[in-house]
């Protein structure tokens, strides 16, 4: 089977090397460095099953049937499956995702192949498939909502919580290929998951055909459930901050209750990354005519926990004078290469916009400036200027100067 993938991010590459286990993967990008690396066995990201399969490929220990390219013909010619997975940035002058490099993809896809599936992987606004595929009279238009986390692309596609796909409601012909695009999602996943118990006693991966705005909806709601769940332990920890009592007794007492559990309870500075932020806000944009008030409050939710931070900070700092706040990474989670949306950005601006002087530790990049901050790749350095230091998560890095951090990631883990 040929499968062209639109996209080597985080979700095109992560798929395309799974599906290239057993098909014939062609990943298209427009960003020739990628393409270049690609094709030296060399992953752009920071993904540690990432890197092994491309490893592994090159030893010959797990052949990969992959190949990387900026021609769309070489692509798209011939698949039988085309995935799209390029960026969906939330527009905010639109008030919606941007959605046009998935359109740029489907046409290009369209141009030089009239029968391939296409499989749109990026996160799109609810109803956006169903809108396409009427005003293009497209047929092979499917959705699958794609959950992975960054930093475990390719792990959570060989060990997926549930496949979803969805297809429009009474084409027979789509809902078979979505079907076949779920066993090829299952067959690249590690061959243990077949037999794996789930908690509702069923075996296997949990799988389901769905409308596509149904399976677009099963996007938008489930990032935003996870958007809420952090905001809320967020706004528990200001609540205690606030209070003089101490947070983590409270998660502990409260998350012992087997319906509520440990999971994603450890605060933050607000919840952030490519997708929590832009995905809440597109869903909210979805309810525009619908009664709600809980989607708006986990948006604003996040401003206001951030604005308590940065006055959390800006207090902490009192009395010293010239002080430097010293940021220390750029990232959301401990073990990331990537800083898009993360949550520090906002407390940096915000500190910033006080008239503090910030200085950032930020090891991946290559620069002296950030947003006209001085960045140092000395950690020992960063620690002695700095007056404090601030960290959405904690790492060993930090040791020794424990009295300087300001941190709310109570129990060391994302
Ligand atoms: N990153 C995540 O954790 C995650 C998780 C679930 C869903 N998503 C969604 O998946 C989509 C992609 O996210 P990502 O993180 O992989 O993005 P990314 O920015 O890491 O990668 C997107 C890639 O698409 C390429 N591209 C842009 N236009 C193109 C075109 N016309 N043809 C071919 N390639 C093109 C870019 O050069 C880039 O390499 C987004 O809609 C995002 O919301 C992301």
């Amino acid at each position: 089977m040929k499968i062209a993938v639109a996209g080597t991010g985080y979700v095109g590459l992560s798929m395309a090397l799974l599906l290239a286990q057993h098909n014939e993967v062609h990943a298209l990008d427009i960003i020739p460095e990628k393409v270049a690396m690609l094709n030296k066995g060399e992953s752009p990201i920071v993904d540690a099953e990432i890197s092994a399969f491309l490893d592994d490929d090159k030893s010959g220990e797990r052949p990969l049937s992959f190949t990387a390219t900026l021609n769309p013909k070489e692509a798209y010619e011939g698949a039988d499956f085309a995935v799209v997975a390029t960026p969906t940035n939330y527009d905010s002058q639109q008030n919606y995702f941007d959605t046009s490099s998935v359109e740029a993809a489907i046409s290009a896809i369209r141009e030089a192949n009239s029968t391939a599936w296409i499989i749109i992987k990026s996160t799109i606004p609810v109803g956006y498939t169903e809108h396409l595929r009427t005003r293009l009279g497209d047929e092979r238009l499917l959705f699958s909502p794609e959950f992975l986390r960054e930093g475990h692309a390719l792990y959570d596609n060989l060990h997926p919580s549930r496949i979803v796909l969805g297809a429009p409601t009474g084409n027979r012909q789509a809902i078979a290929a979505a079907h076949a695009f779920v066993d090829l999602l299952a067959q690249g996943a590690d061959p243990a998951e077949c037999s794996r118990q789930n908690e509702d006693g069923s075996t296997g991966i949990p799988s389901l055909v769905v409308g596509l705005t149904e399976a677009e909806a099963i996007k938008l709601f489930s990032n935003t459930y996870l958007a809420l769940r952090v905001a809320y332990f967020n706004e528990l920890d200001t609540y205690a901050e606030s209070r003089g009592l101490s947070t983590g007794a409270i998660i502990n007492g409260v998350c012992l209750d087997p319906r509520i559990r440990s999971d994603y309870n450890n605060p933050s500075f607000g919840y952030g990354g490519y997708c929590l932020p832009k995905d809440t806000k597109q869903l909210l944009a979805n309810y525009s005519d619908v009664p709600q008030n809980l989607i708006s409050a986990i948006v604003d939710a996040n401003r206001t926990r951030k604005d308590f931070i940065a006055s959390e900070i800006e207090e902490r700092i009192q009395g010293i004078e010239n002080p430097v706040v010293g940021v220390y990474r750029l990232t959301m989670k401990s073990g990331s290469d990537n800083f898009r949306q993360s949550a520090i950005q906002g407390i940096m601006k915000r500190i910033k916009a006080r008239g503090l002087t910030v200085l950032v530790y930020e090891p991946t990049l290559d620069a002296a400036e950030f947003f006209g901050s001085e960045v140092t790749h000395d950690i020992e350095d960063f620690k002695r200027r700095s007056s404090i230091i601030v960290a959405n998560r904690w790492h060993d890095d930090l040791k020794g100067s424990e009295e300087k951090i300001y941190t709310r990631d109570l129990f060391k883990r994302d």
